[in-house]
C-alpha cells in the first residue's frame, strides 16, 4: 500500500473553522438555472426561487458566474460595471435578497471577479478610446504602437484564447488608424494593464463593493494572466513562424510572476474582513506553479484542473489524485476536485468520448459519444471525488447527468470561441436546466422560453423525475453528499492520508481515505469484491450502479466501510 502524507495542514487557529477548506460548492451560472421573469434568460430571483434545491443537495457553498452590468459578449464574463447587476439578471436589491436567503439555507456565497479584462462598453475603456495615445486613460488598459512601416501590424504576435490575433487596431479621433490593444479573449475584453496602481485600486473598491454585501469569497477568473512580461515579448515559434506553446508550459502571458502581488494585496483586503472570506482562483497553469498561488499570504484555493483532464484510467487518475495533494499539502493548502464547469464538455459526456479525446473547443454535432457509457463513467468518477480529502466543485446540472448538448444550431451559439474560431464552442454545457418534465421548458421558465434550445433528453432527466427516485443521478448525489459530511471525508486532517493498494487487479483502482475505501472499476467487466485486496467484511455504503452479489458492475465504482463507520 502506498500513502500520501496529508498531515501538513495548517491548524485552524482559535475561532476558525476555514470552512472552505472541505466545503463542496455548487456553480450556478445564472443566464441557464432558473428564469422567474419569463423571458427566457435566467436571472437573480430564478435563483433565489431554487436555493432549496441546491441546498437538499447537501452543499456548503454556492458560486455565481458573473451576472454584473455586461454586453454579455461572453455570457457576462465582459463585465462593463463590476457593481451593479445587469437588467436582464435583476437589481442589487436581488442580489441582496439572494444572499440573505442562501445564507438563511446555510449556503455561503462565492462570486465571481474578473480583474484581467473589462469589457469594451466599460467607460474607461470607452473614455480611454477617447483619450487617445499617451493619455493617462489609455494607460489603465494595454495600447501599443503597431509593427511594420505605418503600424499596420500587431505589436506582437500573441493569440487570442479564443481564436485570432490578441489585438484589435482602434480607429482615433482623427479618423485614421491608430493604436493597437490587447485583449487576450474577444476584441471586446480589453485587458487592464495592472502596471497601472489605479488598476489595483479599482479592484480593490470592486472585492469592497461584494465584501461589504456580504459575499463569502470569489472565484478570480483567468487568475494566471493580468501581469503581463516585460516587454510583451513575442511568444515563441515554430518551424512554420506561427506561435506555438511547447508541451507542459502555457502562452507567454500567462503565470508570470507579477500576479502574486495582486493576490497578497487582495488577501490583505479579504482578512480585514469577519466571517472568513476566501478566494479560489481559476488558473490553467502547469501543476508545478500550484504552490504559489495558495500559499498561505495569497489565495485560499486553486481549481485543480489536472483531476478534471485526467482520463478514465487507473494510472492517470491515481496521478490526478496524488499530484494536487502534495503539491498543496507544501503550503498546508487544501486542494479541489472539479469534474465539470461552463468552460468544458459536461462530464458526463466527456467519458463518453474514446480515451485520447481532447478536452477542449466544445462537442461537434459529428461526435457521438457514447451516452450511457459516459453517464456510467461519470457517476462512478464523482463518487471517487467527493471522497477525496479537501474541496469539490460541483457544475450545475452535473447532479441531474446531463449531458453536453452537440446539436445547438450554429446561428444561436453564442459563446466568443464559437464565432472567432468556428469551433463548436462552450455553450453545450451552459444549456438551461430542466425542472419539470411536464413544463414548458421544462420548468426553466414560466413562458416556456429558453435562450439556447433544450434537447427532448432533458424530460428525462428533469429534476421532478429524479427526485426520491432510488438510484437516480440526484439521490445518488444527495446520499454522496450526506455521508461526505457524516463521515468527515473533505476533512483534510481528519485521516492523515490517501493510499492505493499497489495490488488492486488491472484497471482497478483502489484508493483508502479515513473510513472508506473506495473502488473504481474502469474495466468493462465486472469485478468480485472478494477477489480484491479489500476488507471483506466492510459494508457497501454507496455504489455509482446496483452492486449485487458483492460485484463492482463495469465502468462503476463503490464506497466501502467498515461497518459502524457512520455512527
Ligand atoms: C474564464 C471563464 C470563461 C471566460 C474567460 C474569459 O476562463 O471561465 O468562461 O470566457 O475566463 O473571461
Amino acid at each position: 500500500m502506498t500513502s500520501i502524507n496529508t498531515s501538513t495542514t495548517v491548524p485552524a487557529s482559535e475561532g476558525r473553522t476555514e470552512w472552505w477548506r472541505d466545503a463542496v460548492v455548487y456553480q450556478i451560472y445564472p443566464r441557464s438555472f432558473a428564469d422567474a421573469d419569463g423571458d427566457g434568460m435566467g436571472d437573480l430571483r430564478g435563483i433565489t426561487d431554487r436555493l432549496e434545491h441546491v441546498a437538499s443537495l447537501g452543499v456548503d457553498a454556492i458560486w455565481l458566474s458573473p451576472f454584473y452590468t455586461s454586453p454579455q459578449n461572453d455570457g457576462g464574463y465582459d463585465v462593463a460595471d463590476h457593481t451593479d447587476v445587469d437588467p436582464r439578471f435583476g437589481t442589487l436589491e436581488d442580489a441582496d435578497r439572494l444572499i440573505e436567503v442562501a445564507h438563511s439555507l446555510g449556503l455561503k456565497v462565492i462570486v465571481d471577479v474578473v480583474p484581467n479584462h473589462s469589457s469594451s462598453e466599460h467607460e474607461l475603456f470607452q473614455r480611454a478610446l477617447a483619450a487617445g495615445p499617451g493619455s493617462p486613460e489609455r494607460d489603465l488598459y494595454i495600447f501599443r504602437e503597431g509593427r511594420g512601416e505605418n503600424g499596420e501590424l500587431p505589436p506582437n504576435n500573441w493569440h487570442s484564447i479564443f481564436h485570432g490575433d490578441a489585438w484589435t487596431r482602434v480607429t482615433e479621433a482623427d479618423g485614421r488608424p491608430g493604436q493597437w490593444y490587447l485583449h487576450l479573449f474577444d476584441t471586446t475584453q480589453p485587458d487592464w494593464n495592472w502596471d497601472n496602481p489605479a488598476v489595483h485600486a479599482l479592484h480593490a473598491d470592486i472585492l469592497r463593493f461584494w465584501l461589504d454585501r456580504g459575499v463569502d469569497g470569489f472565484r478570480v477568473d483567468v487568475a494566471h494572466g493580468m501581469a503581463k512580461p516585460e516587454g510583451l515579448p513575442d511568444s515563441p515559434v515554430g518551424s512554420d513562424g506561427m506561435a506555438v506553446v511547447p508541451e507542459g508550459e502555457v502562452p507567454v502571458y500567462f503565470d508570470n510572476d507579477g500576479v502574486h502581488e495582486i493576490y497578497r494585496e487582495w488577501r490583505k483586503i479579504l482578512d480585514e474582513y469577519p466571517g472568513e472570506r476566501m478566494m479560489v482562483g481559476e488558473a490553467w497553469i502547469p501543476e508545478r506553479s500550484i504552490p504559489k498561488y495558495v500559499a498561505p499570504d495569497e489565495m485560499h484555493q486553486v481549481f485543480n484542473f489536472g483531476f478534471l483532464q485526467a482520463r478514465w484510467d487507473t494510472a492517470a487518475m491515481r496521478r490526478a489524485i496524488v499530484e494536487p495533494l502534495r503539491l498543496a499539502d507544501q503550503v498546508g493548502a487544501p486542494t479541489t476536485w472539479v469534474l465539470s464547469n461552463h468552460d468544458v464538455i459536461r462530464h458526463a459526456t466527456r467519458y463518453g468520448f474514446p480515451p485520447d479525446h481532447r478536452f477542449g473547443e466544445g462537442l461537434s454535432r459529428e461526435e457521438t459519444p457514447d451516452a450511457e457509457l459516459g453517464l456510467r463513467r461519470a457517476r462512478a468518477a464523482t463518487l471517487l471525488m467527493l471522497a477525496l480529502p479537501g474541496s469539490a466543485y460541483l457544475y450545475q446540472g452535473e447532479e441531474l447527468g446531463l449531458p453536453e448538448v452537440a446539436d445547438i444550431p450554429d446561428e444561436l451559439r453564442e459563446d466568443p470561441a464559437h464565432k472567432r474560431g468556428g469551433v463548436p464552442g462552450r455553450d453545450g454545457c451552459r444549456v438551461p436546466l430542466p425542472w419539470r418534465a411536464d413544463a414548458p421548458g421544462y420548468g426553466f421558465s414560466p413562458t416556456g422560453a429558453s435562450w439556447l434550445p433544450q434537447p427532448g433528453s432533458f424530460g428525462l432527466l428533469a429534476a421532478d423525475q429524479q427526485a426520491g427516485v432510488e438510484g437516480s443521478t440526484l439521490e445518488m448525489y444527495r446520499e454522496a453528499l450526506r455521508l461526505r459530511r457524516a463521515l468527515k471525508l473533505g476533512a483534510h486532517g481528519a485521516s492523515d492520508s490517501v493510499s492505493f493498494s499497489d495490488d488492486a487487479p488491472d484497471g482497478v483502482l483502489i484508493v483508502h481515505h479515513g473510513p472508506v475505501t473506495i473502488v473504481v472499476n474502469t474495466t468493462p467487466d465486472p469485478v468480485t469484491l472478494a477477489t480484491l485486496p479489500v476488507d471483506h467484511e466492510a459494508t457497501v455504503l454507496l455504489g455509482s450502479a446496483p452492486i449485487e452479489a458483492g460485484c463492482v458492475p463495469g465502468d462503476a465504482a463503490v464506497w466501502l466501510a467498515a461497518d459502524g463507520a457512520e455512527s
